[in-house]
């Protein structure tokens, strides 16, 4: 009988730090070596395997070296990609960058600073509104550490059995230290609400005790990183395993000029003007600009154009800013906005198709009644609008 391919297998499992791997093809041999008469070198090698640390124990039920599942709903605990070092672009204002240069470095010097007595492992929190890059900088640091990225939403860790919650804590915490990667916690809040909130079960607090305790017996080689855009929630033990906590807020104007140009790329003509779109932008977040910047690239490669304009660019941030605050705007509110910002009309003609005339009748209609208005807050000796 020929056990070279299982002992291979054993040996680039060692090679790779791939321990899910090794010990899947111990098992295997262990199996073909009992079927061949070979008990006592079987129980050589079982012996061994029975003397692995808890977290390289195979998951009871899941197919070993597969993400586990949350046995009601059947859906995988957490999704696994190995992210292209040259694909995550993110922008972050300088003092973010450097938080995050700091984090790599002390992941890869971990082993350095741990021999100095240092024992806490590097960790980091993000936190901030929706859309401003939070997964997407998770994804970054995965990249730069060339490590694979597991991301679990916590929200769907969460059974309605909540006996079963704690079990698929436990499943997604015994996978993720099974070999180096960067374990994230998406929507972290979801689990790690604040364990004196009045309205949570006993049962529930109980689930973020078993996640603190998870989260101390990983090994070094698991990176959490964790995201929320509810920080508020989390409890202040949660707050205290992370030792690096980086607030992203909405993009100030150098940021959002940074991340226009990036998403127009080649589409931004020549003497296209971003000053507008800057202001315009004031209060979106990344994604939502990236949204109206690759709407407007759409129409211009349908439409066979080969930049995009800034009437197409204002109109459809101007959408989205309206859409931010109530539903579909109509193609008056947008144009209102935007003579609002002092948008040439001719810009604004481009941008929403209302001819010229149009533009001016609103135009004009805005200016007298602001003068009414002006002339009735004159009147009740108010000095102007404060809205
Ligand atoms: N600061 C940023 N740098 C680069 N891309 C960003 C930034 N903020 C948002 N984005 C883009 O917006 C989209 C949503 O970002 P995401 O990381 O999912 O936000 P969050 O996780 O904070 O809700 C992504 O496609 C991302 O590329
Ligand atoms: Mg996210």
């Amino acid at each position: 009988m020929n056990y070279l391919p299982e002992v291979l297998k054993i040996l680039e499992g060692a090679l790779r730090s791939n321990a899910e791997q090794a010990v899947n093809y111990a098992r295997l041999l262990v199996e073909k070596l009992e079927q061949e008469g070979e008990h006592q070198q079987a129980r050589l090698i079982q012996r061994k395997l029975d003397t692995l640390p808890s977290a390289l124990v195979p998951l009871s039920g899941g197919q070993f070296g597969t993400v586990p599942i949350d046995h009601e709903s059947r859906l995988g605990l957490a999704h696994e990609e190995h992210v292209p070092v040259d694909e995550p672009n993110v922008l972050l204002d300088e003092h973010l960058r450097d938080e995050v240069q700091r984090f790599l470095a002390d992941v890869l010097h971990m082993d350095r600073l741990f021999a100095a007595g240092i024992q806490a492992w590097p960790r980091m929190l993000i936190f901030g509104p929706p859309g401003v890059g939070k997964t997407q900088l998770a994804r970054f640091i995965a990249a730069q550490l060339g490590l694979p990225l597991l991301t679990a939403r916590c929200d769907s860790l969460i059974s309605s059995f909540l006996g079963s919650t704690a079990k698929n804590i436990r499943y997604l915490f015994d996978h993720a230290s099974q070999r180096p990667c960067v374990l994230f916690l998406d929507e972290f809040d979801a689990l790690a609400k604040a364990r004196d909130d009045a309205q949570e079960l006993g049962e529930l607090k109980r689930v973020v005790v078993g996640l603190l305790q998870n989260m101390d017996a990983l090994p070094p080689q698991t990176i959490v990183v964790a995201a929320t855009n509810h920080e508020q929630l989390l409890d202040p033990a949660v707050w205290r395993r992370f030792n690096y906590r980086l607030q992203i807020h909405l993009p100030p104007p150098a940021l959002r000029f940074a991340l226009l140009q990036s998403y127009l790329g080649r589409f931004a003509a020549p003497d296209l003007s971003l000053v507008r779109a800057v202001e315009l932008t004031a209060g979106l977040s990344g994604g939502l600009i990236r949204q109206a910047v690759e709407d407007c690239i759409r129409q211009a490669v349908l439409a066979n154009e080969p930049a995009v304009s800034e009437g197409t660019l204002l109109t459809r941030i101007a959408h989205s800013v309206l859409s931010a605050q109530k539903r579909e705007p109509t193609r008056e509110e947008i144009t209102k906005l935007l003579l609002e910002k002092s948008v040439p009309l001719r810009v604004i003609a481009a941008g929403t198709g209302a001819s010229m005339r149009q533009l001016l009748k609103q135009g004009k209609n805005r200016t007298s009644h602001k003068k009414q208005k002006g002339k009735a807050n004159g009147q009740t000796g108010e000095s102007g609008s404060r809205r």
